[in-house]
């Protein structure tokens, strides 16, 4: 619809459509007239040709054409849009069809997805090599291979495009559904598949893992290829596509991209089998590999996903809490697995989650290692778990040695930095009374601290932030907004600078007056090449200022010990 809007705008002068229901007249580069609503007792009403805005400094109103008619004749946007459409000769219904085309690609997207994974399954049934590997080697049963419906993508580099070009799609469909490379080839290339399903039990990409010990797969691949293509109507010889014996390389794992139908922050490996499960059980736990997940299912703790090739996002967190509060974080108690919980901890912060880490393997690597020990251990695991502020603060622990002044600073630190992000006064006086016992100092000493360091850290923030406000912010820099929105708004000059037009009427106001007494009776080309001096110096002000905060944020994070934010900020520093 924002093209509908733009073609309007472009084909009706914003006069045109105004002086219907308001005399206007020119004065200067805006045109002004008496406002519609007729409260004014002077002209308020002011029109901008070339911005295509107006505004009524009386009904403290303004907009563009559309808010306009929706004000003066009180109907709907749809209905302007209408009404203006007409006037204009604009045929909306064309742009209406903009979602059913997407509708139309998403469709065919899925069909080719849904295709391509029978053809991996009948694939994997076809290969003597890759079934030792998904049946022995992973031990997963016929019951799990078929739920989770693995397949298997040929070596060979087209067998699938052509398959699927032979059954009538486009090579842009198949590129639109995720399974082309940047060469235009099969994406995936000798791997186990596993299909990302979404929770309608839709197949929208794919998590493709390289098969261990696979060697003679490839001459095995190209037979098979070659008769599935001659089941197909393709007249193309698939045969000549694979003269040579390829071996996957590259990652272990490679997962579909963001598609139309796939959008990896959003989601999550395992759900549509899970569901179910997590709805009686009450509890959902999620571990850190797409196989861990198939292989929990099988060993009977049908709760369990995944996030597919990211860490975990709020979006995340937030669809699994509609459906449970119990969330059980299957994570490794490595630097990495501490991270990941710290922030699961700040991005459930409001989502009235109670968080546990299930982390006791045993020794094993994940969760898969340890149901290949023994299916039991692994559901006895799901149930020893510990509070995440416990488990973390146990993690504090190991990393310090508490019986010097030095290792019970630190740890005080890491400690009164979680907390923060405990919200309940309860829980958190809980965890205060854990932190204060494991120092041999009172919760009185640990509250103290805690203010000194917020106090610090406020004040820390206060004085650099004023420091660059002072520095940069100051007059400088709203001179320079102040002139350029003066010459946008007043003089009708295009800039590459985004402002956003002021709509309050003492503001407007304050800004016609910088205009007439800067620049009133100027040339439009003076007026112009003074937009492209300003937007210049501005942008340069702005970028200065920009670095100054960063800075600011930096110091907080250094002051924190908040390692991953200080690597994010400096290398925004550095892109600057
Ligand atoms: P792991 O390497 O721990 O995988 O990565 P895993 O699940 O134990 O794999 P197996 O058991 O060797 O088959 C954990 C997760 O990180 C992502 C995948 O989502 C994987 O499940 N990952 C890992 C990738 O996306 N790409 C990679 O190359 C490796
Ligand atoms: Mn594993």
């Amino acid at each position: 619809m924002n093209d509908a809007k733009e073609e309007i705008k472009a084909r009706l002068a914003i006069e045109d459509v105004i002086s219907q229901y308001v005399e206007l007249k020119r004065a200067g580069r805006t045109l002004k007239g008496r406002s519609p609503w007729g409260v004014d007792k002077t002209p308020s009403f002011m029109v901008s040709p070339e911005k295509g805005i107006w505004h009524d400094f009386s009904a403290n109103k303004g907009g563009d054409i559309f808010t306009f008619i929706m004000e003066v004749e009180g109907i709907s946007f749809k209905e302007a849009l209408e009404k203006l459409a007409a006037q204009a000769g604009v045929d909306i219904a064309k742009y209406r069809g903009g979602d059913a085309e997407v509708t139309k690609k998403k469709v065919r997207a899925r069909e080719a997805l849904e295709l391509a994974t029978k053809y991996y399954q009948f694939a994997l049934s076809k290969s003597k090599k890759v079934c030792e590997y998904v049946f022995y080697k992973r031990n997963l049963n016929r019951k799990t291979v078929e739920e989770f419906r693995i397949g298997y993508a040929p070596a060979s580099g087209k067998a699938l495009k052509t398959f699927l070009k032979s059954r009538g799609y486009t090579e842009k469909e198949l590129e639109t559904a995720g399974l082309l490379n940047r060469f235009g080839g099969d994406m995936f290339r000798g791997r186990m598949m596993v299909p990302f399903i979404d929770t309608d039990g839709k197949i929208i990409g794919y998590t493709a893992r390289i098969v261990e010990n696979q060697q003679s797969a490839s001459s095995a691949d190209a037979l098979l290829t070659q008769r599935m293509s001659n089941t197909s109507r393709s007249a193309t010889p698939a045969s000549s596509h694979l003269t040579n014996s390829q071996q996957s390389f590259g990652p272990k794992y490679l997962n579909t991209p963001d598609t139309i139908l796939f959008n990896k922050s959003r989601f999550i490996f395992g759900l549509y089998q899970a569901k179910e499960a997590i709805r009686r059980s009450g509890f959902v736990v999620i571990v850190e590999g797409n196989m861990d997940v198939i292989s929990s299912h099988q060993a009977g703790v049908k709760e369990a996903v995944a996030t597919s090739g990211t860490a975990m996002t709020e979006n995340h967190l937030k669809i699994l809490s509609r459906l449970t509060g119990d969330i059980r974080l299957a994570y490794d108690g490595d630097e990495a697995g501490v991270r990941a919980a710290e922030r699961a901890i700040r991005m459930a912060g409001d989502l009235g989650i109670e968080l546990t880490v299930i982390s006791d393997y045993q020794g094993a690597k994940d969760p898969d290692e340890l149901i290949q020990r023994g299916a039991e251990l692994w559901q006895k695991a799901v149930e020893e778990r510990k509070p995440a502020v416990e488990w973390l603060l146990d993690k504090y622990e190991e990393k310090v040695d508490l019986s010097t002044g030095f290792g019970k600073k630190e740890y005080s630190t890491l400690a009164l930095g979680l907390l923060e992000y405990v919200k309940d006064k309860i829980e958190r006086a809980h965890y205060e009374e854990i932190v204060a016992k494991r120092l041999g100092v009172s919760r009185e000493d640990l509250r103290e601290k805690g203010e000194d360091l917020e106090k610090k850290i406020e004040e820390g923030t206060r004085k650099r932030f004023k420091k660059a406000k002072t520095e940069v912010k100051g007059e400088k820099l709203e001179k320079l907004e102040n002139n350029l929105l003066a010459i946008m708004i007043f003089g009708g000059v295009k800039t590459k600078v985004e402002l956003e037009i002021p709509e309050d009427e003492v503001r407007l106001g304050e800004l016609e007056m910088i205009f007439e007494k800067e620049y009133g009776g100027w040339e439009k080309a003076a007026l112009e090449k003074e937009g492209e001096e300003l937007t210049k110096r501005y942008k340069n002000e702005l970028n200065k200022h920009e670095k100054l905060k960063l800075q600011a944020e930096l110091a907080v994070a250094e002051e924190k010990g908040d390692e991953e934010e200080v690597k994010i900020l400096l290398r925004k520093i550095m892109a600057l």
